[in-house]
């Protein structure tokens, strides 16, 4: 797909590595102009050099999505550089590992909702409410399948992105009257470095292949997010909001 983000600047979360790079390349390519929020620098400088090559202008902006003062800096330094946020994809994501409920316990929950969950609000809280000045804006959360019908050994994950696709339908609802879109991406399993490094133990494997096993269409590449984001991230997509796509293969069904 060919769409013409030319003069659109794109923030992505999580953006240096697996989903959130592929989604930041698409994105380039097709002319937006890209912050890249991530923990780790040298990998989103990496990409950043990449995407310069392609003349267009990026900003870096290592802050974890979890401290929203942290965030809030990283906005204003975009907003400084760009003078604005079009689109804002809540990528960053992370899970422990595929570990069974009753051998968790509270910090490690602490940590899987402050990203992926508190992660989400602090970003759209932050960008939205710039958007909501412009009376314009898309936001794409990346949420999971399995925050549709949940997942074996990832019980606090599962949840938190089942708030994800919560949050997506009420700021759908209430950032309408401000011409903000939000919508929500469900991935099933897709070949990145937090998969890899969730099957490096025994339960992790053999739990995650099982699933891929029934992904009809076979394990999913960062690419094929990515396509999705840019079609929710075009003005062609400008009459929806609200939705949740799962682009995972086959993996579930929603009615
Ligand atoms: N890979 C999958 O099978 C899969 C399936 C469903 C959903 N997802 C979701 O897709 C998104 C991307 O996953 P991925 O597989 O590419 O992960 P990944 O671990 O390969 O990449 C995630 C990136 O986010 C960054 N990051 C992690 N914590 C951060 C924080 N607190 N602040 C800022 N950046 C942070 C990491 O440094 C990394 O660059 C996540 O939200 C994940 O939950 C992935």
């Amino acid at each position: 797909m060919e769409v013409n983000l030319s003069g659109k600047v794109a923030m992505v979360t999580g953006g240096a590595q697996g989903i959130g790079r592929a989604i930041a390349l698409e994105l380039a390519r097709n002319w937006a102009d890209l912050v890249i929020n991530d923990l780790d620098r040298s990998a989103a400088e990496a990409l950043a050099r990449e995407i310069t090559t392609q003349k267009r202008r990026v900003l870096v902006a290592i802050a974890d999505v979890a401290d929203y003062a942290a965030i809030k800096r990283a906005v204003s330094d975009a907003m400084t550089q760009f003078g604005k946020i079009d689109i804002l994809v809540n990528n960053a994501g992370w899970d422990k590992g595929i570990i069974p409920f009753l051998k968790t316990d509270p910090t490690d929950w602490q940590k899987v909702i402050a990203i992926n969950l508190t992660g989400v609000l602090n970003c759209t809280h932050t960008v939205a409410s710039e958007m909501s000045q412009r009376k314009s804006g898309k936001i794409i959360n990346i949420s999971s399948d399995a925050g549709r019908g949940g997942s074996f050994g990832e019980a606090v994950y599962s949840s938190c992105k089942s708030g994800v696709i919560a949050l997506t339908k009420t700021w759908a609802r209430e950032f309408a009257r401000d011409r903000i879109r939000v919508n929500c991406i469900c991935p099933g399993l897709v070949d990145t470095p937090l998969l890899a490094k969730l099957k490096q133990d025994e339960l992790g494997k053999k739990v995650l292949d099982r699933i891929e096993q029934v992904m009809l269409l076979g394990l999913g590449k960062p690419e094929d997010i990515a396509n999705a984001v840019l079609f929710l991230a075009s003005e062609e997509s400008n009459h929806v909001t609200g939705q949740v796509l799962s682009v995972s293969g086959g993996l579930t069904f929603q009615g």
